[in-house]
């Protein structure tokens, strides 16, 4: 049975009194309109020994910038809740946003450097936003596993971070990109494509899926692995905000000739700004 709360309080007692019972706890963060990627999340959280699965729905205004989807991020509890249901998550927290946020709230989490480059650039104080909120389920939850999909890989490494440096008692876990069958990474934001804008999507898995392959016949030249996602994206895309090969750790520039690292793309199809990466020498296939 999968429980519903809309407070904190009640979270933090379920997890406690599982905790007791020397079980261990799972959380799975998400801002709802729950996809496969998602439940790939909580399936990997069981897998791996959960006894007892938490998943927040907030859909959380302070990672929004002004101009952002805020408006239109799409709000779907009640077949969130089927889905989790179906799938045995135990509990999902789905907190008002006074709940999280009550008058006087005046605190900011913020790692630095890590969040300075690439979405940090594109969208200001973003990851200000996701480090505090995501500080807060941590506090609620406690001891626990953390599950975060890689497809916002930037995000998985900041959230990391925060965990080690203010020795949160979390294990962050980062889980690979779901895709589509032809490649699309499965994202909440996917269902604001048109068919044609979703055609024209597909030009940035298209791109990495050629990265994947020349790294695989060897090809380590950053310029030359970049050049083929560009290649895919810009004749396809809207606006591109950035193709960077950057180091999985650091996300600092992975130098002209590489043996390790990340390939990272954001760009806008019609209205909607997408993001996909491929880690290069452990993602399988884009
Ligand atoms: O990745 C997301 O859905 C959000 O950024 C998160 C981690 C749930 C924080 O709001």
């Amino acid at each position: 049975m999968t429980e519903l709360c809309h407070e904190g309080a009640a979270l933090r007692e379920a997890c406690e009194r599982v905790r007791r019972e020397g079980g261990r706890v799972a959380l799975v963060p998400t801002m709802g309109a729950l996809h496969a990627g998602h439940l790939s999340l909580a399936r990997a959280a069981r897998e791996q020994g959960a006894d007892f699965i938490a998943l927040s729905v907030f859909v959380n205004p302070l990672q929004f910038g002004e101009g952002e989807d805020l408006g239109r991020y799409p709000r779907t509890l009640e077949s969130d809740l089927e889905a989790c249901r179906e799938l045995g998550v135990d509990l999902v927290f789905a907190p008002a946003r006074e709940a999280m946020y009550p008058d006087g709230f005046q605190t900011e989490v913020r790692v630095t450097g890590l969040t300075q480059p690439l979405e940090g650039e594109h969208r200001p104080g973003h990851f200000d936003g996701v480090t505090t909120v995501v500080a807060k389920l941590f506090a609620k939850t406690g001891r626990c596993h953390a599950y975060f999909g890689r497809k916002d890989f930037q995000q998985w490494r900041v959230v990391e971070r925060m965990a080690r440096d203010l020795e949160l008692p979390v294990e962050v876990v980062g889980m690979p990109i779901v895709r589509e069958a032809d490649g699309l990474a499965l994202s909440s934001r996917n269902r604001h494509l048109s068919e044609s804008e979703r055609e024209r999507a597909l030009g940035i898995s298209r791109g990495l899926r050629r990265v994947h392959d020349a790294w695989a016949s060897g090809a380590r030249d950053a310029a030359q692995l970049t050049a083929l996602v560009r290649r895919e994206v810009e004749p396809t895309s809207d606006k591109i905000d950035y193709v960077a090969l950057r180091s999985p750790e650091t996300l600092e520039p992975a130098g002209d000739t590489i043996d390790a690292g990340v390939l990272l793309i954001a760009a806008h199809v019609g209205q909607t700004r997408l993001i996909d990466n491929l880690w290069l020498g452990v993602d399988a296939r884009p």
